[in-house]
């Protein structure tokens, strides 16, 4: 089995939930793959599955007390915190999100998660309603804001018999995880790369735009799979809700002009992934006050936005070693894909169908087409079955790590 777990520490912290019996399965399958793995347990993830089960599977001491006098003569809590390479925290209940958003440590678990310097990921499991709860979402969002990774629990039948949103997600997609967050690890220290994301809005007068439907989550993927691979990462975005990822540089733009001003500002750097649907076209002229109903029926003359992605290719000396753009096409993906690719001197194009029955735009998956094109000019596809746009975003920073 190739994998990127190998010798890799985990520190996983098991919390009152239900799905706590998953990290049995979750223990021994990361050990076959070469991790070492040491569990804290909350009092309550003790009343779901034993200390006793988690050393005979982890093979190592399990830790439940803070005040534990051996553990604590050797500062056990720093030592825990510090010595792993990730923190997983599996199950996290909707109390243990909330304690580490607020900081409160009244427990080794929560003491660990204050204590450490090394990358938490949080995998919650808890009843739908509980997700959906303003409270627990707002929490979601601080987390995030501060760089941890919530593993978005799965929608099915819940053990308490409702159905919804708040299933930790399955093991396999756990590890999945895992490797390729270890494979992409520091592979771009050094690098400097630069994503644009989202849509513009090219104003009509002060309160109306012409705008698109983009929702900046595939270009917020890359940017935060680059970032996770070490490249210093700007994020040049168009007006969307999306949470910014952690360890990146936000520049917030609203029309195709700002955002291609911050892009160029945003150079020198060695790559270049524009994700955004900038506008074609923006209003010649932008009223100065509301246009009225009453009068004549206005009419709008457009004229083009530069191209940034051509403009960003065509650089000469400055241009980036890698330029990568995107195609969102609803028809004829894959030759208006090789057309905007030679049109636009960029070296890789990842085409996708945004028709409107595929869900593409504002969505969790994408279908991608990559075409790269060669040295000599020779331009090779390959068709990436449907995935999340984390994972297109993970598999996309692989590929540029390969080419880099
Ligand atoms: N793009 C850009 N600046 C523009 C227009 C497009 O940087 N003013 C980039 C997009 O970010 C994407 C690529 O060009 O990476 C292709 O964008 P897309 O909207 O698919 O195509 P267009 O070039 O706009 O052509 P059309 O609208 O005719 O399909």
């Amino acid at each position: 089995m190739t994998t990127h777990l190998k010798n890799k520490s985990i520190l996983l912290i098991i919390t009152g939930s239900i799905a706590a019996y998953k990290c049995a399965d979750l223990v021994r399958r990361l050990r076959e793959r070469g991790a070492a793995v040491k569990c804290v347990m909350t009092q309550s993830a003790q009343e779901f599955i034993t200390p006793l089960l988690m050393t005979s599977l982890s093979q190592q001491q399990v830790y439940t007390d803070l005040w534990s006098l051996k553990d604590e003569t050797e500062m056990g809590h720093i030592r825990l915190s510090r010595e792993a390479d990730l923190i997983l925290v599996a199950p996290a209940s909707a109390h243990s999100l909330a304690k580490l958003a607020h900081g409160l440590c009244d427990d080794l678990a929560s003491t660990v998660l204050m204590a450490t310097d090394k990358p938490v990921i949080v995998a919650p499991a808890m009843n739908p309603m509980m997700w959906l709860n303003p409270a627990t979402q707002d929490n979601v969002t601080i987390l995030q804001q501060r760089g941890i990774d919530i593993l978005n629990p799965a929608e099915g039948d819940m053990a308490c018999g409702e159905t919804g949103a708040g299933r930790m997600v399955e093991v396999a997609d756990i590890l999945h995880y895992l490797e390729n967050r270890f494979q992409l690890q520091q592979a771009l220290k050094g690098k400097r790369a630069v994503v644009t994301s989202g849509p513009t809005y090219e104003a009509l007068d002060p309160v109306r735009f012409i705008g698109n439907f983009s929702s900046g989550k595939q270009g917020y993927a890359i940017a935060k799979a680059l970032a996770m691979a070490g490249a210093e990462t700007t994020l040049v975005s168009g007006p969307t809700p999306e949470t910014p990822p952690a360890g990146v540089r936000l520049r917030r733009v609203m029309s195709a002009n700002e955002m291609l001003e911050a892009t160029l500002s945003a150079l020198p750097a060695d790559i270049v992934v524009c994700a955004a649907a900038v506008a074609d076209w923006r209003p010649e002229t932008v009223a100065a006050d509301k246009i009225k109903k009453g009068m004549a029926k206005p009419q709008i003359t457009l004229v083009e936005n530069e191209d940034i992605l051509k403009t960003v290719a065509g650089l000469g000396k400055k241009r980036p070693q890698l330029v990568i753009g995107f195609a969102a096409e609803t028809a004829n993906v894959r030759d208006h894909a090789r057309k905007k690719l030679l049109a636009k001197k960029c070296d890789w194009i990842l085409a996708n169908d945004v028709g409107s029955g595929t869900g593409t735009f504002g969505g969790d998956f994408n279908t991608v087409h990559l075409l790269q094109q060669g040295k000599g000019g020779k331009i090779s596809e390959a068709a990436w079955p449907k995935m999340t746009k984390q994972d297109v975003a993970a598999k996309l920073v692989g590929e540029i790590v390969k080419a880099l």
